[in-house]
């Protein structure tokens, strides 16, 4: 039996890779058989040997040590930054949601865990044919999968964030709790979170930090192992994720 999480977010750029890195970090650390999941990513590099670098895939694989080989974990990968269904156009490369499904199966009948992130917020194109819109949350819709939010406590993120949980629910999708990222404890940060917490029964199962990255302070990476593994549980993250 495998259980699953998908790491969705109110925006892209709000820490999805950040949350699922630390997550998969704990899960592994712990001796949890956990994969990460993504269907498609947009913005790859290339390395000095030509070779294309999902980004989101190699932190959280580096973080987590991960030994998957990233064509497996990452369903379509792009090099151009913008959303997969405009990417695949621009790249002459057909998305096609079976073949997400097929690796998302693999991964199913090798691990127990899967960590799945999203691309962009919930309402992310994935494919756009004719005059049809295959959309993030279909996909979320198909695969049965509850959701874990990620949102910012920056001005703004009280609208983003009640916006997209309502969303959320009227799609009939479970969401199990939010996650804010990159808070920096200031006055306004802390009143958002209270009155998101008043107007929402969804448990908020961790704060993340800001973590300074600025020259001659301790690398991302590190700083992002320790936080995690005071702010997730194993035990608890195991609990939230459901049978897929
Ligand atoms: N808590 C944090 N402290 C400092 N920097 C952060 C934090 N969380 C995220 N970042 C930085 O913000 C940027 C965006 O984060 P991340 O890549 O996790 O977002 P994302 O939601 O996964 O984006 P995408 O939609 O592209 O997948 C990255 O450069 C990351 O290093
Ligand atoms: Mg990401």
């Amino acid at each position: 039996m495998t259980k699953g999480i998908y790491i969705v977010g109110t925006d892209t750029d709000v820490g999805k890779t950040v949350v699922s890195a630390g997550i998969m970090h704990v899960l592994r650390s712990k001796g949890y058989n956990a994969t990460y999941f993504k269907a498609a990513l947009s913005g790859a590099l290339i390395d000095k040997n030509n070779n294309i670098v999902p980004e989101d895939t190699r932190l959280v694989s580096t973080l987590s040590n991960l030994k998957e080989d990233y064509q497996n974990t990452t369903a379509y990968i792009f090099k151009t930054a913008v959303s997969p269904h405009l990417a695949s156009k621009i790249e002459n490369i057909e998305i096609n949601v079976e073949h997400i499904k097929e690796k998302f199966n693999s991964l199913k009948n090798k691990y127990d865990y899967i960590v799945a992130e999203g691309s962009g917020g919930i309402c992310c194109p994935l494919i756009e044919k004719e005059n049809k819109v295959y959309m993030l949350y279909h996909l979320i819709k198909e695969l049965n999968i509850p959701v874990l939010l990620v949102s910012t406590t920056k001005v703004g993120s009280i609208n983003h964030t009640l916006l997209t949980i309502e969303f959320i629910k009227k799609l009939g999708i479970n969401i199990k709790g939010i996650i804010f990222n990159s808070f920096k404890n200031t006055f306004y940060e802390k009143d958002n979170i209270n009155i998101i917490k008043k107007l929402t029964n969804i448990p908020i199962i961790a704060t993340l930090p800001f973590i300074d990255t600025a020259p001659g302070v301790q690398k991302m990476e590190e700083s992002l192992k320790q936080v995690s593994k005071k702010l997730f549980q194993a035990e608890s993250l195991i609990e939230i994720m459901e049978k897929i």
